[in-house]
Order: C-alpha cells, then sequence, then structure tokens
C-alpha cells in the first residue's frame, strides 16, 4: 500500500492533536444541547470514532451510508441514500460528520435532505477541506485542515474501497487512478 502513496500528507499525530481541538470545541459550543452526531459512511468512520471520543458532552450518534463516486475520483453529482438515519432528528442539534468537501455537491445534498427534517440546527464538521474545488457554495462550520488539490487516502478516505486503513493521510500517485 505504501508504494502507492506520492508523500504523507498529514501523520497520526498531526490529525491527533487536531481532532482533540476540535472535539473540545464542539464541546464548549454544544453544552447542554441535544446533540446528534450523524457519520457519513464510510469516509468517516475513523474521524467519527476519534472525535467523539475527545467530545465530553452526551451525545448520541447515527448513521448513513451514502455513495457518490463509484471508483472514479471525481463526485458525479449524483448521491444515493445507501442506508439512513435510525432515529429522528426532529428538534435536535444536528452535527453531520464528513470526512472531506470536495466539491461540496455530497454535503449540499446531505444539508438539503436533512434540513427538510426539521432538526434544531445543523451543522458540518469536516476533517478535510479541498476549497481550490468547491463547485457549489457551501462551508464547513468546522474544518481539520485544508488541503490542496490532491487526491488522497487513508484514516478512512478510499481509492476504489483501499486504502481506508491507512493510519494517516496520504497522497495518492496519480499513476494509480490513471492507469
Ligand atoms: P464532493 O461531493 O465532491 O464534495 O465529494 C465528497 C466525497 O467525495 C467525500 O465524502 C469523499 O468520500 C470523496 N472524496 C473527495 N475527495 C476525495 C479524496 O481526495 N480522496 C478520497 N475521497 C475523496
Amino acid at each position: 500500500m505504501l508504494n502507492d502513496l506520492a508523500k504523507v500528507l498529514l501523520t497520526k499525530e498531526q490529525i491527533d492533536t487536531r481532532v482533540a481541538e476540535l472535539g473540545a470545541q464542539i464541546s464548549r459550543d454544544y453544552a447542554g444541547k441535544d446533540l446528534v452526531a450523524i457519520c457519513i459512511l464510510k469516509g468517516a468512520l475513523h474521524f467519527m470514532a476519534d472525535l467523539t471520543r475527545q467530545i465530553t458532552i452526551p451525545l448520541s450518534i447515527d448513521f448513513m451510508a451514502i455513495s457518490s463516486y463509484g471508483a472514479g475520483t471525481k463526485t458525479s453529482g449524483v448521491v444515493r441514500i445507501l442506508q439512513d438515519l435510525d432515529s429522528s432528528i426532529a428538534d435536535r442539534h444536528v452535527l453531520i460528520v464528513e470526512d472531506i468537501v470536495d466539491s461540496g455537491l455530497t454535503l449540499k445534498y446531505l444539508v438539503d435532505n436533512l434540513s427538510s427534517r426539521r432538526p434544531a440546527s445543523l451543522k458540518i464538521v469536516t476533517l478535510l477541506d479541498k476549497p481550490a474545488r468547491r463547485a457549489v457554495a457551501i462551508a464547513p462550520h468546522y474544518n481539520g485542515f485544508d488541503i490542496p488539490d490532491e487526491f488522497v487516502v487513508g484514516y478512512g478516505l478510499d481509492y476504489d474501497e483501499k486504502y481506508r486503513n491507512l493510519p494517516f493521510i496520504g497522497v495518492l500517485k496519480p499513476e494509480i487512478y490513471q492507469k
């Protein structure tokens, strides 16, 4: 797997430090509120697990599985819900936990979809943001790192379902996805 990477972009230590900061900030911002954190599967799996353990206030967790890519490296804009939430989010404070915001199309779809269920509030936390690639006007409320326009894998992020288990974030060699 390591041979497929051009470089390490973010080490495990850098990720852990930033995730702890985000957890502390979210704990402060949501103190006294009925918080539900929604993990967007599969990419946000590791971020969700680490972030929620850094949040010191009570919360519920739920999961939504969506698909937007197929095997390529660009979003089609067509988002499919593969698995929906277990519980109602009406009147609750919802935090969407995402791995990366790229074009923003996936998030726009999710925000529109979840807003229609009448949450008390709806915010987004993403580990990574590629602002240079944005196609729709949408900004996460909490963001771990801005990254350049490169295809990254690891810490939950995949290419063709591989590399999710790397404990750090690396840049995939272009020849892997240009094959
Ligand atoms: P968007 O709809 O273009 O913003 O794409 C968001 C989704 O695409 C993310 O939730 C990821 O699953 C995937 N994605 C975007 N960029 C990358 C990347 O660099 N590596 C792996 N997955 C990515």
